[in-house]
């Protein structure tokens, strides 16, 4: 049994569906796409590094015979002219494009009064005018996928858009102003995309994951030395896995999703509901505060 999707999802669900990712090198996003490669989509990820891009796609299309992955990179999703190419090339290669993961992002510990301008612009171009990008670029294609799928259960499903984001704004946490920003941003992009496309077929939600383990993001939003703390402070009382993300992944994009639109699926085991002003994996509130700051990069105030 495949350790990175349920078993519970019918072999060839995607057959012929092509899914196109930005931040695809990362781990959560290429676990996605692993998972509906392995159901049957070809897929397009995209990432900065050329070099990652492909070897990750590679790995990908070993998990089912006959697949296609391409992995396009020196695209830098802050260069809406790149990521139009890289589309472009996606639909000459691959036919179309059925599904959307946006989950381009960065992310560093700072908070406000060490955090200048160009830090907090950096993080919105990237997480915020990315997702946007990413969304401009694919839709005139997700429109037409949505089309051909439209009221139609024989030929699966098309149209549909996944923002990864995050619960952090909610709740709010210290040395995440720039992340709470831009991910409030992205989601509203989700929610005002899933009132204007819906009668043309086309889908728009977003995944919110949690503390998911043997990630990039958790080393670098994190404090290793209480990881134990960091467990006991999730309701369920684990750490998420990217298959838990990839099996919410497929619940949206496949059959099961049909009359999923403009949701925001929390995929964080409660964590957010328990966290409040604190900061997951570190000091309690205040002194998170300082704890942040000393886990980030050495950095005074500048404007
Ligand atoms: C304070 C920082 C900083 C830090 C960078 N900056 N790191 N400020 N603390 N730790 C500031 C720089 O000093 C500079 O401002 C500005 O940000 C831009 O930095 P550059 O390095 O010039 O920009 P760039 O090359 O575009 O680098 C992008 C980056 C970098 C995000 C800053 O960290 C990066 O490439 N990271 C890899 C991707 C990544 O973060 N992955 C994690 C994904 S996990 P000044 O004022 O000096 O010019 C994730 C989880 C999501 O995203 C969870 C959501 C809440």
């Amino acid at each position: 049994m495949a350790n990175f999707v349920s078993g519970a999802w019918k072999s060839g669900i995607f057959d012929n569906k092509v899914v196109f990712c930005t931040g695809g090198t990362g781990t959560i996003c290429s676990g996605q796409v692993r998972a509906l490669v392995s159901l049957g989509a070809n897929a397009c990820i995209i990432g900065r590094n050329a070099e990652k891009a492909q070897s990750v796609a590679t790995g990908i299309a070993k998990e089912r015979c006959g697949s296609k992955v391409l992995g396009l990179g020196g695209v830098d999703v802050r260069d809406f002219d790149k990521v139009k190419a890289a589309v472009e090339t996606c639909v000459r290669e691959l036919g179309g494009i059925d599904f959307v993961i946006v989950g381009a992002a960065a992310n560093f510990l700072a908070p406000i009064s060490a955090l200048s301008l160009n830090a907090f612009r950096t993080i919105i171009d990237i997480d915020l005018m990315g997702s946007w990008i990413t969304m401009k670029a694919t839709l005139p294609y997700l429109l037409r996928s949505a089309e051909r799928h439209k009221g139609s259960v024989s030929n699966g499903t098309g149209g549909r858009i996944v923002f990864i984001s995050s619960t952090n704004y909610r709740s709010a946490r210290v040395a995440q102003v720039h992340a709470c920003a831009a991910k409030a941003g992205v989601n509203a992009i989700s929610d005002v995309l899933s009132l204007e496309h819906a009668p043309q077929g086309l889908t728009s939600n977003i995944i919110a994951p949690g503390p998911i383990g043997d990630t990039e993001g958790l080393r670098r939003l994190s404090d290793p030395t209480l990881r134990e703390d960091a467990i006991r402070s999730v309701p369920v009382q684990r750490l998420g896995l990217v298959k838990d993300i990839a099996d919410a992944t497929v619940f949206l994009f496949g059959d099961t999703g049909n009359f999923i639109n403009g949701a925001c699926l929390d995929v964080d085991g409660g964590s957010w509901r328990v966290r409040g002003g604190g900061q997951f994996g570190n000091r309690k509130y205040p002194e998170s505060i300082n704890s942040a700051a000393s886990m980030g990069r050495e950095k005074t105030s500048r404007l």
